[in-house]
């Protein structure tokens, strides 16, 4: 602390204020919008950097420009009131052209990208609709027959078209490292087309405000290796295996419960209300990207949802510690 910034107020909550606000600051996280894995996000991050660099030049050339008028015309003790100048055309047109052509600089990449990213999507693109529902996000691939919630699997380097929908109030599709936002809009259907570009698992976040737990609409992209993305989608289209033990007992609570009218377990039960839970087991999260998928998460889950996740739709089963835990087993075996 120097004479400037310890007796000062304003100075004091300024620094104070900074510190969060570069807390903030940091190139490669798992909601990064500077690295991108896609050809549509390296779209944006090319327009993003000409626009920046624009920037900061006319910054720097209006800093310095200031500088020396803060210098050069700074007024001694009584000096008389300098010139005054009104209505100068020269001056008018200068401020008005000059900032027309900013503009105009900026338009010219930003039109080309939109265009070529709201092209027609090319015929081998894998069509998935993304179903956002309050607050999850449900993944159909309709050519491969499966469907899945909260985990979007796409294989690297083919394209895939994402038809947007969704049954009750706006939201936003964002995945950051592979495209921009795209809302989902009850009663249309919006599309989003990108091809990624390298294998990874990417962060998603629902980004239109959509009620009382939309920061916790999260999602993953798991962007596989073709082969790899091949096998996925074998094991989810195979039958779950009979489970056994604990997992038998989780089963029968399980058909016996409300959990059928609202989930789909294929051979089991056919619920569409909430995410199809036929190789739940296999998910890396729950309860839309909240937290890790593991048996005692899930036990708590299944005893009371609302307990994680405020305003849930799904509700308290009232089931015992014991029949929670045989609950989360059969759950987890389904792979
Ligand atoms: Cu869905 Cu915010």
């Amino acid at each position: 602390m120097n004479r400037w910034t310890s007796g000062r107020p304003s100075v004091r909550a300024a620094l104070a204020a900074l510190v969060p606000t570069l807390g903030g600051c940091a190139w490669d996280t798992p909601m990064t919008t500077v690295i991108p894995r896609s050809d549509f996000a390296r779209e944006i991050v090319h327009v993003y950097a000409i626009i920046t660099w624009a920037a900061a030049g006319i910054a720097l050339l209006v800093f310095a420009v200031l500088a020396v008028v803060l210098v050069r015309f700074r007024a001694g003790p009584g000096a008389p009131l300098p010139a005054q100048t009104r209505g100068h055309t020269l001056l008018e047109l200068g401020w008005t052209i000059a900032p027309a052509l900013v503009l105009l600089v900026i338009s010219i990449p930003t039109l080309q990208v939109i265009f070529r990213t709201q092209a027609a999507p090319p015929a081998q693109a894998l069509e998935v609709t993304v179903l956002g529902h309050q607050w999850w996000w449900e993944f159909r691939y309709p050519t491969l027959g499966i469907a899945t919630a909260n985990e979007l699997h796409l294989p690297a380097g083919r394209p895939a078209v994402l038809r947007l929908e969704g049954p009750d109030v706006i939201h936003s599709f964002w995945v950051p490292q592979l495209g921009g936002k795209r809302d989902v809009v009850p009663g249309r259907s919006n599309q989003l087309t990108f091809t990624p570009q390298v294998a990874g698992e990417y962060w998603g976040q629902c980004a239109e405000f959509c009620g009382v737990s939309h920061a916790n609409m999260r999602m993953r992209v798991i962007v596989d290796a073709p082969a790899a993305f091949e096998g996925w989608v074998a094991a989810q289209r195979a039958t779950p295996p009979e489970p056994s033990g604990r997992a038998a007992e989780g089963k029968a609570l399980f058909a016996s419960r409300a959990c059928v009218g609202c989930h789909t377990i294929r051979g089991i039960s056919a619920g569409v209300l909430g995410p199809d839970l036929t190789t739940f087991g296999s998910r890396r999260t729950l309860a839309a990207g909240m937290v890790p998928n593991t048996p005692a998460n899930v036990a708590a889950w299944v005893q009371n949802p609302g307990a994680l996740k405020p305003g849930v739709k799904m509700p308290a089963l009232g089931l015992t510690d014991d029949q929670a835990r045989a609950v989360a087993t059969y759950l987890e075996s389904l792979q």
